[in-house]
C-alpha cells in the first residue's frame, strides 16, 4: 500500500515500566515495517505513552494532544493514539478533551498496537482497547483482562543494547491511598520465572549486560509453581546470575515491608547483585503513613534500613517522598525531615501530593495543605538531601569504582564524538562522569574519583585508552538532570 517508509513517534513520560511499554510497542511497530522519526508532524503514526501518578503529567499530554489539533484536521490519515495509564483509567475524558485521537489503547493491551493502528487505517474509525476496571468483574476476570506485553525483544529499540528493564512483575495490589497504580495497571501479577529467565537469557546473547528487574513493588515477587514450589526475587536474582554476559542485576521498586533477608542475603552474595536498593518510604510521620495505608510504621521502616544495612555491607539506599499530603501538619513534616536527615539515603525523590481522582485519598480527604506550603516543604527536604547526598559523595573522593559506561554525559552530547564527557553507574548505583573515548561505552572501567556535587562524582578513567587527560570541564558540575532517566516506579 505505501510505497515509502512509515513513520512513528512516541513520546514517553512517567516510570520505567512505560519506557519499556514503549520500547515493545516500538517494536512491534518496526515488524510492521514502520521507522522512528523524532518530529511528531513528520510521523503517520502519533502515539503518547502517558501517566497518571500526578495531575501534571497529565496536562503535559492534553496540552500536547492540543497542539496536534491543526495538525490532525490538515492531516486526517495520520493516527493519533493514546497508551497507557491515562488511557486505561480515563478513556471517557481523553474522547472529550482530545476528540482527534483516534485510538486509546491501555497498559494491559499494548500488544494490541499494531492491529489498530491498521484497523484506523481501514475504517477511519476511532478504536478502544481497554482492560476492566479493578470493580468491573471477579477478580480472575479483571486479571485475565490485563495482559502482560512480553514479545521478543528487538535490540536495536533499547536506548543503549547493553542495559535493558526485564518485567518480572505488573499491576499492584497494595492500595495506597494516593495512588492510581492500582486502577491503571490493574492486580498484582508475577510472570513464571523461566519465562523472565528465558528472556535475560536471550538478552545476553544479544550483547546486554545489565538487566534491571521491574515491578511496582518487585520485592513481593512470588510465583506459585502449582507443585508446592516458590519463586522469590531472590530465587530469580540466582537463576540470573548464573547466565554468562550477564554481568549487573538491579530491581525496583521495594517495597518497605517486603524487604526480606533472603532477599538482602542473596544481594550480598551475589557478586552481580547491585549494592542499591530503592525503598521509598513516603513520609516520617506515622499518622501519615496510616491515612496513606501504607501498611509499616516509621520505626518498622528505620529498622529495615538498619537490617539492609547489616547485611549488605556499603548497600546504597534511596527513597521516594510525598509532601503535602492531606493532613500533614508541620509537626509530621518535621518528623520527615528528621528521618531525611539520618537516614542517609544517596538520593530522594520528592513530589508534591497531588489529588488523584478515583483514589481513597481523594475522596476521603480534603487537599488541605496549600501549593506555597507544598513548595516549600518541598525545597526544605531537597535541601536536607542535597546536603547528605554531597556528604555521601565526598566520602568517596580518592576511591577507584567500577562504572559501567552508559554513553555521553549531558555535558558530553554537546562535544563532538571521540573523547569527550561520559557518564556511567558504579554498582551502588552512583553517578560517575569522565573524560573518555566513545569506544568504551558499555564496558565497565575503573574510575578514579577526584570531585563531588550532590548529584555526580566526578572522576579520571584508570586506563591507557582515555586520552583527553582527565580534566574535569567545570561546566559539567551540578548536572542534576543525569540524574535519573524516568521517573522510579511506584511503591
Ligand atoms: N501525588 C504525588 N506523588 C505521588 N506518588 C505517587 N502517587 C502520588 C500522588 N498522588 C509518588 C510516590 C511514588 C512516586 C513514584 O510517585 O512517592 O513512590
Ligand atoms: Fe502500589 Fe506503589 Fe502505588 Fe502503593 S505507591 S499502590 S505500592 S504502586
Amino acid at each position: 500500500m505505501h510505497d515509502r517508509t512509515k513513520t512513528l513517534f512516541i513520546e514517553t513520560v512517567g516510570c520505567q515500566m512505560n519506557v519499556l511499554d514503549s520500547e515493545l510497542v516500538v517494536g512491534s511497530l518496526r515488524r510492521e515495517g514502520y521507522e522512528l522519526v523524532h518530529d511528531a508532524t513528520a510521523a503517520d503514526v502519533i502515539l503518547f505513552n502517558t501517566c497518571s501518578v500526578r495531575a501534571h503529567a497529565e496536562e503535559k499530554i492534553y496540552s500536547a494532544l492540543g497542539r496536534l489539533r491543526r495538525h490532525k484536521r490538515e492531516n486526517p490519515e495520520v493516527v493519533l493514539g493514546v497508551l497507557g495509564c491515562m488511557a486505561q483509567k480515563d478513556q471517557e475524558e481523553v474522547r472529550r478533551r482530545a476528540p482527534h485521537v483516534d485510538m486509546v489503547v491501555g497498559t494491559g493491551q499494548l500488544a494490541r498496537v499494531p492491529e489498530l493502528v491498521e484497523e484506523v487505517q481501514r475504517t477511519r474509525e476511532p478504536q478502544y482497547a481497554l482492560s476492566l476496571g479493578r470493580a468491573d468483574g471477579g477478580k480472575h476476570e479483571v486479571t485475565a483482562s490485563f495482559e502482560s506485553f512480553d514479545p521478543p525483544r528487538d535490540a536495536s529499540m533499547r536506548p543503549t543494547p547493553f542495559q535493558a528493564y526485564v518485567r518480572i512483575q505488573i499491576g499492584c495490589d497494595k492500595f495506597c491511598t494516593y495512588c492510581v497504580v492500582p486502577a491503571t495497571r490493574g492486580p498484582e501479577q508475577s510472570r513464571h520465572p523461566d519465562h523472565i529467565v528465558a528472556e535475560c537469557r536471550q538478552l545476553a546473547g544479544e550483547g546486554c549486560k545489565e538487566v534491571t528487574l521491574i515491578g511496582q513493588t518487585v520485592n513481593s515477587y512470588k510465583f506459585d509453581h502449582g507443585d508446592g514450589r516458590r519463586s522469590r526475587l531472590s530465587d530469580l536474582i540466582s537463576r540470573i546470575h548464573d547466565i554468562p554476559g550477564i554481568e549487573r542485576i538491579k530491581f525496583v521498586t521495594n517495597f518497605p515491608k517486603d524487604m526480606t533477608d533472603d532477599l538482602l542475603d542473596a544481594v550480598r552474595e551475589l557478586p552481580k547483585a547491585v549494592k542499591y536498593l530503592h525503598v521509598p518510604v513516603q513520609s516520617g510521620c506515622d499518622d501519615v503513613l496510616k491515612r496513606m495505608k501504607r501498611l509499616y510504621t516509621v520505626g518498622s521502616y528505620r529498622d529495615m534500613l538498619h537490617r539492609s544495612r547489616e547485611k549488605v555491607p556499603g548497600v546504597a539506599i534511596s527513597s521516594d517522598f510525598i509532601v503535602g499530603f492531606c493532613g500533614e501538619s508541620e509537626k509530621s513534616f518535621h518528623k520527615t525531615m528528621d528521618l531525611v536527615q539520618e537516614s542517609k539515603f544517596k538520593n530522594s525523590f520528592i513530589f508534591k501530593y497531588s489529588p488523584r481522582p478515583g483514589t481513597k485519598a481523594d475522596d476521603l480527604h480534603a487537599d488541605d495543605i496549600p501549593e506555597e506550603v507544598k513548595k516549600r516543604r518541598n525545597n526544605d527536604l531537597l535541601a536536607v538531601q542535597n546536603l547528605n547526598s554531597l556528604e555521601d559523595h565526598k566520602r568517596r573522593i580518592g576511591s577507584t569504582v567500577e562504572v559501567l559506561i552508559e554513553g555521553p554525559s549531558k555535558v558530553g552530547e554537546r562535544q563532538p564524538a571521540g573523547v569527550r564527557q561520559l557518564t556511567g553507574r558504579t554498582m551502588t548505583d552512583h553517578i560517575v562522569v569522565f573524560d573518555g573515548h566513545d569506544r568504551l561505552i558499555g564496558q565497565t572501567l575503573k574510575v578514579h574519583i577526584r570531585e563531588a556535587s550532590p548529584f555526580t562524582l566526578y572522576g579520571v578513567a584508570e586506563t591507557g585508552e582515555v586520552g583527553g587527560g582527565g580534566l574535569i570541564p567545570r561546566s559539567a558540575v551540578m548536572d542534576p538532570s543525569s540524574q535519573r532517566r524516568g521517573l522510579p516506579l511506584l511503591s
